[in-house]
């Protein structure tokens, strides 16, 4: 049977992954974030000391892996759960390092497309509508201003220890942009057939909705 496969692109801190679990659920699709992916493979090659020209060779010991909990991603590195250990502003800049490299894309490529194939899925991502499902049935480029997602990103941290000032997260979300936007393989693009929502001004319902409407409209 064929499946629904729903592609989300847009730069870091669009909102991607809260507004895509929101419409994931009102839709009854499984949430897919393969940003994580490309977080795991970064913390294996951290976590090991890796060196650059070791990374293609050192990709089939990494055995990365993504599980459905409760109806809730969860990312696995062998038998360990590194869901909340990805999540760390250096983790984020090593993954936009190492996404980069065609070696670790083309690894993650089969995994995105298998999940694809066997579910109706809402993925999120950088290259899912212009390459790892050219052929999904809806497209949505999601983005906002680099200070509207710096600001949203700085309140949410500001209860944690160490908060980095609003400047910082400015300028590592306009450095994570530039190198996913400028790099070769499969850069962070708009599809020509997607469906441009920008957030900057909605708040998440208000995103949300934007986004039902638009996949509603199209099946
Ligand atoms: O979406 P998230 O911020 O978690 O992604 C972390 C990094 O992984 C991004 O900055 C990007 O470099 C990379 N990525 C990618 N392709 C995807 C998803 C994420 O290159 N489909």
């Amino acid at each position: 049977m064929k499946t629904i496969n729903i592609a989300i692109d847009g730069p870091a801190g669009a909102g991607k992954s809260t507004i895509a679990k929101m419409v994931s659920k009102e839709m009854g699709y499984i949430y897919v974030d393969t940003g994580a992916l490309y977080r795991t493979i970064a913390l294996f090659i951290t976590e090991n000391n890796i060196a650059d020209k070791d990374i293609e060779s050192s990709l089939e010991k990494a055995d990365v892996s993504l599980k459905f909990i409760d109806g809730a991603q969860r990312v696995f590195l062998g038998s360990r759960d590194v869901s909340d250990l990805i999540r760390t502003p250096e983790i984020s800049m090593a993954a936009s390092r190492t996404s980069a490299i065609p070696e670790v894309r083309a690894y993650l490529f089969e995994t995105q497309q298998k999940i694809a194939r066997e579910n109706n899925v809402i993925m999120d991502g950088r290259d899912i509508g212009t390459v790892v499902l050219p052929n999904a049935d809806v497209k949505i480029f999601l983005t906002a201003s680099a200070e509207e997602r710096a600001n949203r990103r700085y309140k949410e941290l500001l209860e944690k220890p160490d908060c980095p000032t609003y400047q910082e997260i400015l300028d590592d979300i306009i450095k994570r942009d530039y190198q996913d936007m400028h790099r070769k393989t499969a850069p962070l693009k708009q599809a020509e057939d997607a469906v441009l929502v920008d957030t900057t001004k909605l708040n998440l319902e208000e995103s949300a909705a934007a986004i039902v409407k638009v996949i509603k409209d199209k099946i």
